[in-house]
């Protein structure tokens, strides 16, 4: 990790944790994680959870709030989703965008992250893009490639300054969700490529551009991979759930 870069510890619930068990769960989770400077802690509750999430951080204004998706469009006919305008208005700050479920799962393309991005950043909030390989991807050495085509792709309509202030997920998807986790070794060697593709687009500031780590992040591992040279953070699912494991990871 690179010192004047502040961790980041980001915690997607997926489609976990209805309004009542997030209240509860969140409220566990600040009484275990006192309030500290030296790191950043963003929660991504389902959108149906944020409220009950907000009511209870409004104090904590070291935890900030965020949804794990949004619609390409400002607004419109397009039952059941929610634009990145709503999310802003229900007190999010940052949009996951282009996670693997969305994108292996539900068909998102690099042309939807894309808009996505643009349309988070044009309601004044702050995009942090999903990366990563398959299994087979990276059996085949595609991985620089992949993540590369991803990563061009998602901030392809984004002004530099946007991309300057933006944050990145590197995901593999070989390890979410499944107790496989990339070593700090591999995680630092794909954020290197990341970083030097930001690097190449926004200069020598692609250096403030926080590199999370998601895939399998558990209390026993994320002390070394926050460790890792090139890793600024993680993005935990499973393994935040829980709010007292939450709040050791928080603390490693
Ligand atoms: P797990 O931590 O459950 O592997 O999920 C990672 C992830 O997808 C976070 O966005």
């Amino acid at each position: 990790m690179a010192s004047h870069r502040r961790p980041v510890l980001a915690a997607n619930w997926k489609m976990n944790h209805g309004p009542t068990e997030a209240a509860a769960v969140i409220e566990t989770f600040l009484q275990r994680h006192a309030a500290r400077d030296d790191r950043t802690v963003i929660m991504f509750p389902p959108a149906i959870s944020l409220a009950a999430v907000r009511e209870h951080t409004r104090e904590r204004t070291d935890v900030k709030l965020g949804v794990q998706n949004v619609h390409t469009a400002e607004k419109g006919a397009f039952t059941g989703e929610i634009s990145a305008g709503m999310a802003a208005d229900a007190g999010a700050s940052f949009v996951l965008v282009g996670h693997s479920e969305r994108r292996h799962l539900f068909g998102e393309t690099d042309e939807q992250t894309a808009q996505k991005c643009a349309r988070v950043v044009a309601a004044g909030l702050t995009p942090v893009l999903c990366v990563g390989e398959l299994l087979e991807q990276r059996e085949r050495g595609e991985t620089e490639t992949v993540v590369l085509t991803q990563l061009r792709a998602g901030v392809s309509q984004l002004a530099v300054g946007d991309v300057r202030t933006m944050l990145v997920a590197y995901e593999p998807v070989w390890a979410i969700g499944t107790g496989r986790t990339a070593t700090p070794a591999d995680a630092t060697a794909v954020h290197r490529v990341i970083r030097e593709a930001l690097r190449e687009r926004v200069g020598a500031s692609a250096l403030d551009i926080p590199i999370l780590y998601g895939g399998s992040v558990n209390a026993s591992n994320a002390a070394a991979l926050l460790a890792a040279d090139q890793v600024d953070g993680l993005l935990v699912g499973g393994a935040s759930l829980e709010p007292v494991g939450w709040a050791s990871i928080c603390g490693a």
